[in-house]
Protein backbone atom coordinates (compact mmCIF):
# COMPACT_ATOMS: atom_id res chain seq x y z
CA UNK A 1 0.00 0.00 0.00
CA UNK A 2 0.93 3.48 -0.96
CA UNK A 3 0.34 6.49 0.84
CA UNK A 4 0.52 10.21 -0.91
CA UNK A 5 1.82 12.34 1.39
CA UNK A 6 5.85 11.49 -0.02
CA UNK A 7 5.36 12.02 -3.86
CA UNK A 8 8.76 10.61 -4.15
CA UNK A 9 8.53 7.61 -2.02
CA UNK A 10 9.96 4.28 -4.25
CA UNK A 11 8.33 1.51 -4.36
CA UNK A 12 9.66 -2.25 -4.37
CA UNK A 13 9.18 -3.70 -8.32
CA UNK A 14 7.37 -6.95 -6.07
CA UNK A 15 4.75 -4.30 -5.74
CA UNK A 16 3.43 -4.82 -8.88
CA UNK A 17 1.12 -8.41 -9.15
CA UNK A 18 1.95 -9.57 -12.64
CA UNK A 19 0.03 -11.47 -14.53
CA UNK A 20 1.27 -11.88 -18.33
CA UNK A 21 -1.13 -12.98 -21.65
CA UNK A 22 -1.08 -16.15 -23.01
CA UNK A 23 -2.25 -14.73 -26.23
CA UNK A 24 -0.17 -11.76 -27.47
CA UNK A 25 -1.82 -9.41 -30.30
CA UNK A 26 1.62 -8.40 -31.50
CA UNK A 27 0.98 -9.96 -34.55
CA UNK A 28 -1.57 -7.10 -35.32
CA UNK A 29 1.24 -4.66 -35.77
CA UNK A 30 2.13 -3.34 -39.05
CA UNK A 31 5.41 -1.41 -38.07
CA UNK A 32 5.07 0.56 -41.83
CA UNK A 33 1.10 1.03 -41.19
CA UNK A 34 0.53 2.51 -37.77
CA UNK A 35 -2.52 4.85 -36.90
CA UNK A 36 -2.64 6.79 -33.92
CA UNK A 37 -4.26 5.57 -31.17
CA UNK A 38 -6.23 2.38 -32.59
CA UNK A 39 -4.03 -0.64 -31.54
CA UNK A 40 -3.03 -1.51 -27.74
CA UNK A 41 -0.28 -3.14 -26.62
CA UNK A 42 -0.81 -6.57 -24.49
CA UNK A 43 -0.99 -5.50 -20.78
CA UNK A 44 -2.07 -2.69 -18.81
CA UNK A 45 -1.24 -1.77 -15.62
CA UNK A 46 -3.82 -0.81 -12.67
CA UNK A 47 -3.90 0.32 -8.74
CA UNK A 48 -7.10 1.22 -6.92
CA UNK A 49 -7.10 4.09 -4.48
CA UNK A 50 -9.26 2.87 -1.49
CA UNK A 51 -8.66 3.96 2.71
CA UNK A 52 -6.29 6.64 1.83
CA UNK A 53 -3.95 4.64 0.03
CA UNK A 54 -2.79 3.38 -3.29
CA UNK A 55 -2.85 -0.25 -3.45
CA UNK A 56 -3.56 -3.63 -5.38
CA UNK A 57 -0.74 -3.06 -8.37
CA UNK A 58 -1.05 -5.14 -11.21
CA UNK A 59 -0.01 -5.32 -14.70
CA UNK A 60 -2.58 -7.55 -16.78
CA UNK A 61 -3.65 -8.43 -19.91
CA UNK A 62 -5.36 -5.02 -21.79
CA UNK A 63 -8.77 -6.17 -21.56
CA UNK A 64 -12.24 -3.86 -20.62
CA UNK A 65 -12.69 -2.67 -17.69
CA UNK A 66 -16.26 -2.58 -15.48
CA UNK A 67 -17.39 0.50 -13.70
CA UNK A 68 -20.67 1.08 -12.01
CA UNK A 69 -23.44 3.18 -13.97
CA UNK A 70 -23.16 5.55 -10.96
CA UNK A 71 -19.33 6.00 -11.76
CA UNK A 72 -18.00 9.35 -10.58
CA UNK A 73 -15.71 9.83 -13.60
CA UNK A 74 -18.58 9.54 -15.84
CA UNK A 75 -20.76 11.23 -14.64
CA UNK A 76 -18.82 14.51 -13.62
CA UNK A 77 -15.55 14.04 -15.49
CA UNK A 78 -13.28 13.14 -12.43
CA UNK A 79 -10.34 12.12 -14.72
CA UNK A 80 -6.74 12.99 -15.52
CA UNK A 81 -4.29 11.97 -18.18
CA UNK A 82 -0.75 12.19 -19.16
CA UNK A 83 0.96 11.58 -22.84
CA UNK A 84 4.54 10.35 -23.40
CA UNK A 85 6.64 8.40 -25.30
CA UNK A 86 8.95 5.46 -25.65
CA UNK A 87 11.21 4.87 -28.61
CA UNK A 88 13.58 2.52 -29.74
CA UNK A 89 17.20 4.03 -29.87
CA UNK A 90 19.76 3.04 -32.15
CA UNK A 91 21.36 0.47 -30.18
CA UNK A 92 17.45 -1.59 -29.82
CA UNK A 93 17.35 -0.72 -26.63
CA UNK A 94 13.44 1.11 -25.15
CA UNK A 95 13.71 4.28 -24.11
CA UNK A 96 11.24 7.43 -23.05
CA UNK A 97 11.46 10.77 -23.16
CA UNK A 98 11.10 13.02 -20.04
CA UNK A 99 8.62 10.72 -18.23
CA UNK A 100 9.09 12.01 -14.73
CA UNK A 101 8.27 15.59 -16.08
CA UNK A 102 5.08 13.66 -17.21
CA UNK A 103 4.80 11.99 -13.57
CA UNK A 104 4.85 15.71 -11.81
CA UNK A 105 2.65 17.30 -14.48
CA UNK A 106 -0.37 14.45 -13.64
CA UNK A 107 -0.27 15.31 -9.73
CA UNK A 108 -0.37 19.09 -10.50
CA UNK A 109 -3.68 18.04 -12.74
CA UNK A 110 -4.40 15.75 -9.83
CA UNK A 111 -4.83 18.64 -7.28
CA UNK A 112 -6.51 20.77 -9.60
CA UNK A 113 -9.35 17.72 -10.04
CA UNK A 114 -9.20 16.96 -6.04
CA UNK A 115 -7.65 13.60 -6.94
CA UNK A 116 -4.86 12.26 -4.59
CA UNK A 117 -1.40 11.96 -6.26
CA UNK A 118 0.04 9.46 -7.80
CA UNK A 119 3.56 9.14 -6.12
CA UNK A 120 6.22 9.51 -8.48
CA UNK A 121 7.89 6.02 -7.82
CA UNK A 122 4.67 4.36 -8.18
CA UNK A 123 3.95 6.34 -11.84
CA UNK A 124 8.05 5.48 -12.67
CA UNK A 125 8.12 1.66 -11.12
CA UNK A 126 4.72 0.71 -13.17
CA UNK A 127 5.93 2.38 -16.16
CA UNK A 128 9.23 0.54 -16.12
CA UNK A 129 7.68 -2.61 -15.72
CA UNK A 130 4.58 -2.16 -18.41
CA UNK A 131 7.13 -1.07 -20.87
CA UNK A 132 9.35 -4.09 -20.22
CA UNK A 133 6.83 -6.70 -20.28
CA UNK A 134 5.72 -4.87 -23.71
CA UNK A 135 9.07 -3.81 -24.85
CA UNK A 136 8.31 -5.58 -28.33
CA UNK A 137 5.25 -2.94 -28.47
CA UNK A 138 8.06 -0.28 -29.12
CA UNK A 139 8.06 0.32 -32.73
CA UNK A 140 11.64 1.66 -34.26
CA UNK A 141 10.08 2.79 -38.01
CA UNK A 142 11.05 6.38 -38.17
CA UNK A 143 8.40 8.84 -37.14
CA UNK A 144 7.07 5.92 -34.72
CA UNK A 145 6.54 5.20 -31.21
CA UNK A 146 5.01 3.39 -28.47
CA UNK A 147 2.39 6.08 -26.49
CA UNK A 148 2.08 5.69 -22.90
CA UNK A 149 -1.22 7.01 -21.60
CA UNK A 150 -1.11 6.92 -17.78
CA UNK A 151 -4.68 8.34 -16.51
CA UNK A 152 -6.61 8.58 -13.47
CA UNK A 153 -10.10 8.55 -12.51
CA UNK A 154 -12.63 9.16 -9.87
CA UNK A 155 -14.40 5.59 -9.01
CA UNK A 156 -17.03 6.06 -6.42
CA UNK A 157 -20.36 4.62 -6.96
CA UNK A 158 -22.08 8.12 -6.08
CA UNK A 159 -23.95 10.38 -8.12
CA UNK A 160 -23.85 13.25 -5.83
CA UNK A 161 -21.22 16.34 -6.65
CA UNK A 162 -18.58 16.12 -4.15
CA UNK A 163 -14.77 14.84 -5.19
CA UNK A 164 -14.69 10.91 -5.41
CA UNK A 165 -13.22 8.96 -2.76
CA UNK A 166 -12.14 6.29 -4.81
CA UNK A 167 -9.84 5.92 -7.74
CA UNK A 168 -8.37 4.15 -10.15
CA UNK A 169 -4.64 5.08 -11.93
CA UNK A 170 -3.76 3.03 -15.02
CA UNK A 171 -1.43 3.12 -18.00
CA UNK A 172 -2.13 1.89 -21.42
CA UNK A 173 -0.03 1.87 -24.57
CA UNK A 174 -0.43 1.61 -27.98
CA UNK A 175 2.26 2.01 -31.18
CA UNK A 176 1.44 5.14 -33.04
CA UNK A 177 2.87 6.85 -36.09
CA UNK A 178 1.87 10.38 -37.00
CA UNK A 179 -1.01 12.25 -35.12
CA UNK A 180 -1.16 14.68 -38.18
CA UNK A 181 -0.38 13.01 -41.72
CA UNK A 182 0.47 16.46 -43.23
CA UNK A 183 0.87 20.14 -42.27
CA UNK A 184 -1.81 21.52 -40.39
CA UNK A 185 -5.20 23.56 -41.59
CA UNK A 186 -6.04 25.54 -38.04
CA UNK A 187 -8.23 28.11 -37.38
CA UNK A 188 -8.13 30.83 -35.02
CA UNK A 189 -11.08 31.11 -32.63
CA UNK A 190 -12.64 34.03 -31.64
CA UNK A 191 -15.86 32.53 -30.05
CA UNK A 192 -15.52 29.68 -28.01
CA UNK A 193 -13.33 29.40 -25.05
CA UNK A 194 -10.99 26.58 -24.23
CA UNK A 195 -10.13 28.07 -21.01
CA UNK A 196 -10.07 31.32 -18.34
CA UNK A 197 -8.55 32.37 -15.58
CA UNK A 198 -9.23 30.32 -12.24
CA UNK A 199 -10.23 28.02 -14.72
CA UNK A 200 -8.88 23.93 -15.53
CA UNK A 201 -6.80 24.87 -18.48
CA UNK A 202 -3.49 24.46 -17.33
CA UNK A 203 -4.57 20.61 -16.55
CA UNK A 204 -4.95 17.85 -18.33
CA UNK A 205 -8.14 17.23 -17.37
CA UNK A 206 -10.63 15.13 -19.86
CA UNK A 207 -13.48 17.80 -19.74
CA UNK A 208 -11.09 20.17 -21.27
CA UNK A 209 -10.95 18.52 -24.19
CA UNK A 210 -14.96 17.23 -24.46
CA UNK A 211 -15.54 21.24 -24.50
CA UNK A 212 -13.16 21.70 -27.29
CA UNK A 213 -15.02 19.02 -29.35
CA UNK A 214 -17.60 21.36 -30.67
CA UNK A 215 -16.05 24.01 -31.91
CA UNK A 216 -12.87 21.82 -33.58
CA UNK A 217 -16.23 20.34 -35.43
CA UNK A 218 -17.48 23.38 -36.63
CA UNK A 219 -13.98 24.65 -37.65
CA UNK A 220 -13.31 20.79 -39.52
CA UNK A 221 -16.98 21.41 -41.40
CA UNK A 222 -14.85 24.80 -42.99
CA UNK A 223 -12.03 22.39 -43.61
CA UNK A 224 -9.39 23.21 -41.18
CA UNK A 225 -8.03 20.46 -39.08
CA UNK A 226 -7.69 22.07 -35.73
CA UNK A 227 -8.39 25.41 -33.67
CA UNK A 228 -6.10 27.84 -32.41
CA UNK A 229 -7.48 29.11 -28.76
CA UNK A 230 -7.57 32.52 -28.10
CA UNK A 231 -7.67 33.95 -24.24
CA UNK A 232 -11.21 33.10 -23.10
CA UNK A 233 -11.80 36.91 -21.84
CA UNK A 234 -11.01 39.15 -25.16
CA UNK A 235 -10.08 36.56 -27.64
CA UNK A 236 -7.61 38.46 -28.97
CA UNK A 237 -4.25 36.65 -27.54
CA UNK A 238 -3.26 33.11 -29.01
CA UNK A 239 -3.01 30.33 -26.52
CA UNK A 240 -2.72 27.21 -27.42
CA UNK A 241 -4.15 24.60 -29.86
CA UNK A 242 -6.62 21.44 -29.44
CA UNK A 243 -3.86 19.12 -29.55
CA UNK A 244 -0.30 20.82 -28.76
CA UNK A 245 1.22 24.23 -28.14
CA UNK A 246 1.77 26.51 -30.43
CA UNK A 247 4.84 28.35 -31.60
CA UNK A 248 5.26 31.12 -34.24
CA UNK A 249 8.55 32.48 -35.55
CA UNK A 250 7.95 36.04 -36.93
CA UNK A 251 11.24 37.57 -38.71
CA UNK A 252 13.91 35.24 -36.83
CA UNK A 253 12.23 35.47 -33.43
CA UNK A 254 10.51 32.35 -31.98
CA UNK A 255 7.23 33.58 -30.23
CA UNK A 256 4.99 31.39 -27.80
CA UNK A 257 2.69 32.00 -25.37
CA UNK A 258 3.73 32.00 -21.71
CA UNK A 259 2.07 28.89 -19.77
CA UNK A 260 -0.52 30.46 -17.23
CA UNK A 261 -3.38 29.15 -15.90
CA UNK A 262 -4.97 28.45 -19.16
CA UNK A 263 -2.16 27.10 -21.24
CA UNK A 264 -1.05 23.47 -20.49
CA UNK A 265 2.50 23.50 -19.43
CA UNK A 266 4.01 21.54 -22.60
CA UNK A 267 6.57 19.05 -22.07
CA UNK A 268 7.90 19.12 -25.91
CA UNK A 269 7.36 22.76 -25.54
CA UNK A 270 9.78 23.45 -23.06
CA UNK A 271 12.21 20.71 -24.88
CA UNK A 272 11.86 23.13 -27.91
CA UNK A 273 13.02 26.28 -26.14
CA UNK A 274 15.45 25.01 -24.23
CA UNK A 275 17.30 23.45 -27.37
CA UNK A 276 16.26 27.17 -29.48
CA UNK A 277 17.76 28.99 -26.24
CA UNK A 278 21.04 27.24 -26.62
CA UNK A 279 21.25 27.24 -30.53
CA UNK A 280 21.15 31.21 -29.57
CA UNK A 281 17.97 31.60 -31.34
CA UNK A 282 16.26 34.64 -29.91
CA UNK A 283 12.97 32.94 -27.77
CA UNK A 284 10.37 35.58 -26.78
CA UNK A 285 7.86 33.72 -23.79
CA UNK A 286 4.70 36.76 -23.92
CA UNK A 287 1.66 37.02 -24.46
CA UNK A 288 1.07 36.66 -28.30
CA UNK A 289 -1.74 38.91 -30.11
CA UNK A 290 -3.84 37.04 -32.62
CA UNK A 291 -3.19 40.65 -34.97
CA UNK A 292 0.45 40.77 -34.37
CA UNK A 293 0.39 37.13 -36.10
CA UNK A 294 -2.13 38.06 -38.56
CA UNK A 295 0.17 41.51 -39.47
CA UNK A 296 2.82 39.13 -39.98
CA UNK A 297 1.58 36.73 -42.36
CA UNK A 298 0.36 39.56 -44.28
CA UNK A 299 3.56 40.98 -44.80
CA UNK A 300 5.43 37.84 -45.34
CA UNK A 301 7.60 37.62 -41.87
CA UNK A 302 5.70 34.82 -40.44
CA UNK A 303 8.07 32.17 -42.22
CA UNK A 304 7.39 29.40 -39.25
CA UNK A 305 3.66 28.27 -37.79
CA UNK A 306 4.33 24.45 -35.82
CA UNK A 307 2.46 23.13 -33.36
CA UNK A 308 4.35 21.17 -30.55
CA UNK A 309 2.86 18.44 -28.11
CA UNK A 310 3.86 14.84 -27.47
CA UNK A 311 1.65 13.34 -29.71
CA UNK A 312 1.88 15.91 -32.58
CA UNK A 313 5.65 16.15 -32.37
CA UNK A 314 6.64 19.44 -33.80
CA UNK A 315 3.65 19.51 -36.67
CA UNK A 316 4.34 22.25 -39.28
CA UNK A 317 0.97 24.53 -39.73
CA UNK A 318 0.32 24.52 -43.51
CA UNK A 319 -2.93 27.50 -43.22
CA UNK A 320 -4.14 30.02 -40.79
CA UNK A 321 -8.10 30.62 -40.70
CA UNK A 322 -8.88 34.44 -39.22
CA UNK A 323 -12.25 35.62 -39.39
CA UNK A 324 -12.82 35.11 -43.32
CA UNK A 325 -8.97 35.41 -44.03
CA UNK A 326 -6.49 32.25 -45.00
CA UNK A 327 -3.41 32.59 -44.40
CA UNK A 328 -1.02 29.87 -46.17
CA UNK A 329 2.49 29.66 -44.85
CA UNK A 330 5.23 28.53 -46.66
CA UNK A 331 6.17 24.29 -46.75
CA UNK A 332 8.75 23.61 -44.38
CA UNK A 333 12.22 22.43 -45.89
CA UNK A 334 15.34 21.33 -44.09
CA UNK A 335 15.94 25.15 -43.28
CA UNK A 336 13.22 25.41 -41.24
CA UNK A 337 13.83 25.39 -37.47
CA UNK A 338 10.90 23.16 -37.06
CA UNK A 339 12.20 20.49 -39.10
CA UNK A 340 15.95 20.93 -37.34
CA UNK A 341 14.42 20.96 -34.02
CA UNK A 342 12.40 17.54 -35.00
CA UNK A 343 15.36 16.05 -36.46
CA UNK A 344 17.65 17.17 -32.80
CA UNK A 345 14.74 15.97 -30.58
CA UNK A 346 14.75 12.24 -32.71
CA UNK A 347 18.57 12.29 -32.35
CA UNK A 348 17.98 12.38 -29.30
CA UNK A 349 15.76 9.73 -28.42
CA UNK A 350 17.76 7.45 -30.51
CA UNK A 351 20.91 8.01 -29.24
CA UNK A 352 22.77 9.80 -32.00
CA UNK A 353 22.30 12.85 -30.56
CA UNK A 354 24.25 12.96 -26.70
CA UNK A 355 20.93 13.63 -23.89
CA UNK A 356 23.02 16.42 -22.27
CA UNK A 357 20.03 17.46 -20.43
CA UNK A 358 19.21 13.98 -19.33
CA UNK A 359 16.02 13.52 -20.71
CA UNK A 360 16.36 10.21 -21.66
CA UNK A 361 15.07 7.13 -19.01
CA UNK A 362 16.36 4.03 -20.22
CA UNK A 363 14.15 0.85 -19.46
C1 LIG B 1 -0.41 14.32 -26.10
O1 LIG B 1 0.18 15.02 -26.91
O2 LIG B 1 0.14 13.36 -25.56
C2 LIG B 1 -1.78 14.58 -25.73
O3 LIG B 1 -2.16 14.19 -24.68
C3 LIG B 1 -2.67 15.25 -26.68
C4 LIG B 1 -3.88 14.40 -26.94
C5 LIG B 1 -5.01 15.28 -27.20
C6 LIG B 1 -3.64 13.41 -28.02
Amino acid sequence: MYTTYNPLIMIETSAIRIEKTTQSRINELDENNIPFGRLYSDHMFLADYKDGQWQDLRIVPYQNISLSPANSALHYGITIFEGLKAYRNKDGEVVVFRPEANAKRLNISAERMCIPAVPEGLFMEALNELLKIDASWVPSAPGTALYVRPFVFGMDEYIGIRPSENFRFMIITGPVGSYYTKPVRVKIETKFSRAFEGGTGFAKAGGNYAASLYPARLAQKMGFDQLIWTDGKTHQYIEESGTMNVMFMIDDVLITAPTSGTILKGITRDSVLTIAREWGVKVEERPVAVAEVVAAAKEGRLKEAFGVGTAATIAPIATIGYEDEVYDLPAADDSFFSRKILKQLSGIRSGEIADKHGWIYKI
